[in-house]
């Protein structure tokens, strides 16, 4: 049993789930290392009990800081999560530069504070790395295909997972890796797909559909994210990745009209708006290995359902989303999306 964690990114949506996963599931103590970005809000891990969690405020490339705090996991059996990244699509067509601050430079700065202090690491990354695959290609991605990465965001993370196997190969690092596909699920920025057009019919405003929404993603539910990840760090082997997936290929426009039905709305109430430049057709993940190997399996597995919980928390959590919501809208007109 891991008794301590330090989690990069734990303010934002995926690495917040996974520090709600600790707390629930497991008497480690964690401390959250996130710089509050535009998407990282403290107001996240409000709720969870301060003799449990603690939030440092600051940057994983900030090299003084990373390494006291790789100094204090040393002195027990504490594991590093790296869930830290900017990570929007949209944005990084942009302006890439904070992606290449956050996911390079700050993943090169977290490996060389654990190499330093013999600290084990846990690795966050995206299918993306993986480029897309065809319509109608009967192969998923799987822990050998090569990478081949189609934006500014993806190759970023892809050059951070390259990293990360290097400094295992090089100098003996203790880390593994997990590539999972897209995550839904309560506190995601109102920026990405799901919350933004869950958030735009509660204001009354049509959900805005890239080209025609035949781009497929292969969706998983954040809470079976953070159960894998928390499995790999239990039973991974060092050095090792894991694709992580639950088989749930959609494709947009099902997502859209899925969501239309659920809160009541027509399937035809949507707007196509401009396609994103470069735009991945399809992602879908073969975790096999993850579940052969480490004996983990998805439990939210009915979309419907968890997308039904999901509109429910963002019905409920108006005052969480409401202050990033105009700011994130304006930004998308100026695109034409
Ligand atoms: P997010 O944008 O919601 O959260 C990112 C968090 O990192 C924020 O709290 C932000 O403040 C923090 N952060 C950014 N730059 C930082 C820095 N320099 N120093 C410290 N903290 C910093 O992202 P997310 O969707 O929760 O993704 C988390 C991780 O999971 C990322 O590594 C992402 O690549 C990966 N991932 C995401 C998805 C998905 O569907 N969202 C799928 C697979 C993998
Ligand atoms: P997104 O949530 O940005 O995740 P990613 O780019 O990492 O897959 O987008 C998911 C899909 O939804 C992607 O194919 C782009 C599309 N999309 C829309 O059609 N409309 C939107 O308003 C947004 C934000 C995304």
């Amino acid at each position: 049993m891991v008794s301590s964690f330090l989690v990069t990114g734990g303010a934002g949506f995926i690495g917040s789930n996974f520090v709600r996963h600790l707390v629930a599931n497991t008497d480690a103590q964690v401390k959250v290392l996130d710089l509050l970005t535009y998407a990282g809000d403290r107001r996240t891990l409000q709720g969870l009990p301060s003799d449990r969690v603690e939030l440092i405020e600051g940057d994983i490339a900030d090299a003084e800081l990373v390494d006291s705090l790789c100094a204090d996991l040393a002195k027990g059996d504490g594991v590093l999560v790296h869930y830290a990244a900017e990570s929007h699509n949209d944005n990084s067509l942009n302006d890439p530069s904070p992606f290449i601050h956050t996911n390079l430079v700050g993943t090169y700065t977290l490996l060389e504070g654990v190499r330093r202090h013999g600290v084990r690491m846990h690795h966050i990354s995206t299918d993306e790395v993986y480029g897309d695959l065809e319509l109608d290609d009967p192969e998923r991605f799987t822990e050998s295909t090569p990478y081949n990465p189609s934006s500014p965001y993806s190759s970023t993370k892809a050059g951070s997972d390259l990293l990360v196997r290097a400094w295992v190969r090089s100098f003996g690092v203790h880390a593994t890796l997990s590539n999972c596909s897209n995550n839904y699920g309560p506190y995601q920025h109102v920026e990405k797909f799901i919350p933004r057009q869950i958030t735009n019919l509660i204001d009354g405003i049509r959900p805005r559909l890239y080209g025609q929404g035949l781009n497929v993603r292969d969706w998983i539910h954040a809470e079976d994210h953070s159960s894998a990840v928390l499995r790999i760090v239990e039973r991974g082997v060092a050095g090792e990745t894991y694709l992580i997936g639950a088989d749930g290929e959609k494709n947009n426009l099902e997502v859209v009209q899925t969501i239309l039905r659920l809160m009541g709305r027509a399937e035809d109430d949507f707007d196509h708006v401009t396609d994103r430049a470069g735009h991945d057709l399809r992602y879908a993940i073969d975790s096999t290995r993850l579940r052969t190997e480490l004996g983990w399996s998805p439990s939210m597995t009915n979309f419907e359902e968890g997308l039904a919980a999901t509109i429910d928390w963002y019905r409920a959590h108006e005052d969480w989303w409401r202050p990033q919501k105009a700011e994130t809208e304006a930004k998308y007109a100026q695109a034409g999306q």
